[in-house]
């Protein structure tokens, strides 16, 4: 049965707490490590800051805008405010996104049950830095452990998503985000402290500006829309079930700098602990997983810790996982006007599908690769690098030009009954700032912008 009824969440701070359980994530603890490292340590950090502030606040506000104001999905929502136009295209950007996000997502959120149970089971202990990186190779280029996990994770979140808006999601988030920020401080303690810490706090906190290239900068943007779940629609659906006095500015900037917040706690839980056993920093997705169970093992009752750290990791992508897995199951829901659960069952059975084969990528697929990047890789550079900040630019065009300023600010400030000091810079930001930084760093990334320059010399 199709309720006409949409969802809300129970209360403000449960709102703000399931946004943000959806932009923190495996993106903050996993992803910003490994791709810092891959990409020139602390040059990647200041550009990623920068990203955060110039990007990722105006259009995480935008999207705040209209999901709270339309009440629809990524999809439906642009067709609600300009029928009959292409700017629906911009939800379905999204909706394809969320699905081949959750493609590869939920095998590294496969991985976390993996190395529960190794914690639980003691088999993380007593080993060196040199084993714990084979065994990870052995463990995510098997065959079968890891698709088993990455179809469990997938049910998990099926699970939730199909108890409701309310008592799924909201539950979820409430109980692990104070959980998780505990346990990353408490590592972050023993990583500064361990031997030869200085160094690793120097490849992150210190700017080698020599390193910035234009990959360096597509990646950092990259990392922050992935990292604040923007440029794909999520932020919209979750919008969508705020109630009428939702504060969007506070939602957005508390958010914000949670992420942020958690991301750079884990820079400094992984970087000292890199450095110290000896581990490349350049070591890829593989790079927090062969990193942290040293860590576990500097500290009394270890196995404890270890089993602690990775129910929080598990907890915190699923509460992205989620929300990635709303933004499809909605939009398949309202727009095909089928039950929930079809609805979700037919995204979980897709997901599935290109989880297994992402899992593969690591093992029997390793040299099925297109352009140079395996099924897992492709699935990643693809949302992050395009889908995303696409998704951004053009979000950030359609509130900056189509979208009449007082309608907008009376959306934003509660019909006026909340200041919104900076709405013009906001406003300005929207209209060029963020769609020009856009487009020339996807134009400098295919070497175009070298080409102009030359071109007039
Ligand atoms: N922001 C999540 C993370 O950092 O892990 C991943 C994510 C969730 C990306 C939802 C995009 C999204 F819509």
């Amino acid at each position: 049965m199709i309720t006409s009824e949409r969802a809300t969440f129970g209360s403000k701070f449960g709102a703000i707490l399931a946004t943000a359980g959806s932009a923190v994530g495996l993106g903050n603890i996993w992803r910003f490590p490994y791709m810092l490292g891959a990409n020139g340590g602390a040059a990647f950090l200041l550009i990623y800051l920068i990203c955060v502030v110039l990007l990722g606040l105006p259009v995480m506000i935008s999207e705040f805008y209209i999901g709270k104001h339309t009440h629809r999905n990524a999809v439906g929502a642009f067709k609600e405010m300009a029928p009959g136009t292409k700017w629906s295209l911009i939800g379905y950007n999204g909706v394809i996104a969320a699905f081949l996000i959750l493609g590869f997502y939920a095998v590294v959120s496969g991985w976390t049950i993996e190395y529960i149970i190794q914690a639980f089971s003691g088999t993380l202990h007593g080993k060196d830095a040199a084993s714990f990186q084979a065994d990870f190779e052995m463990f995510s280029s098997s065959t079968v452990r890891p698709i088993i996990w990455t179809i469990a994770f997938i049910l998990l979140t099926h699970v939730i998503i199909i108890s409701g808006v309310k008592d799924g999601i909201e539950r979820a988030s409430k109980v692990m985000m104070p959980a998780l920020f505990f346990i990353l401080i408490a590592l972050c303690i023993r990583s500064v402290t361990l031997p030869g810490a200085e160094k690793g706090l120097e490849f992150f906190f210190n700017p080698d500006f020599s390193k910035i290239t234009s990959s360096v900068v597509l990646s950092a943007m990259g990392q922050t829309f992935f990292s604040l779940s923007i440029g794909m629609g999520c932020l919209i659906t979750y919008a969508s079930y705020f109630n009428k006095t939702t504060n969007i500015q506070n939602t957005a900037l508390q958010v914000t700098a949670l992420d942020t917040l958690v991301s750079v706690l884990a820079g400094v839980m992984i970087f000292p602990a890199v450095f110290c056993f000896g581990i490349t920093p350049t070591a890829g997705p593989e790079l927090v997983f062969i990193t942290l169970p040293n860590v576990f093992e500097q500290l009394p009752l270890g196995w404890l810790w270890s089993a602690v750290f990775f129910v929080l990791l598990a907890l915190a992508a699923l509460t992205s996982t989620i929300s990635l897995h709303e933004v499809a199951t909605a939009y398949t829901h309202e727009e095909f006007k089928i039950s929930r659960t079809k609805a979700a069952w037919l995204v979980s059975a897709g997901v599935m599908v290109l989880g297994i084969v992402s899992s593969l990528s690591f093992g029997v697929l390793k040299d099925f690769t297109i352009g140079g990047l395996t099924f897992f890789s492709l699935l990643d550079y693809v949302t992050a690098k395009i889908m995303l900040p696409l998704g951004g630019m053009f979000i950030c065009i359609y509130v900056g030009y189509r979208v009449d300023r007082k309608i907008l600010k009376a959306e934003l400030t509660n019909e006026g009954t909340l200041p919104f000091y900076f709405f013009n810079t906001y406003a300005f930001f929207m209209k060029y700032i963020a769609p020009i930084a856009i487009a020339m760093i996807f134009l400098n990334e295919l070497g175009l912008i070298n080409k102009i320059v030359n071109f007039f010399q």
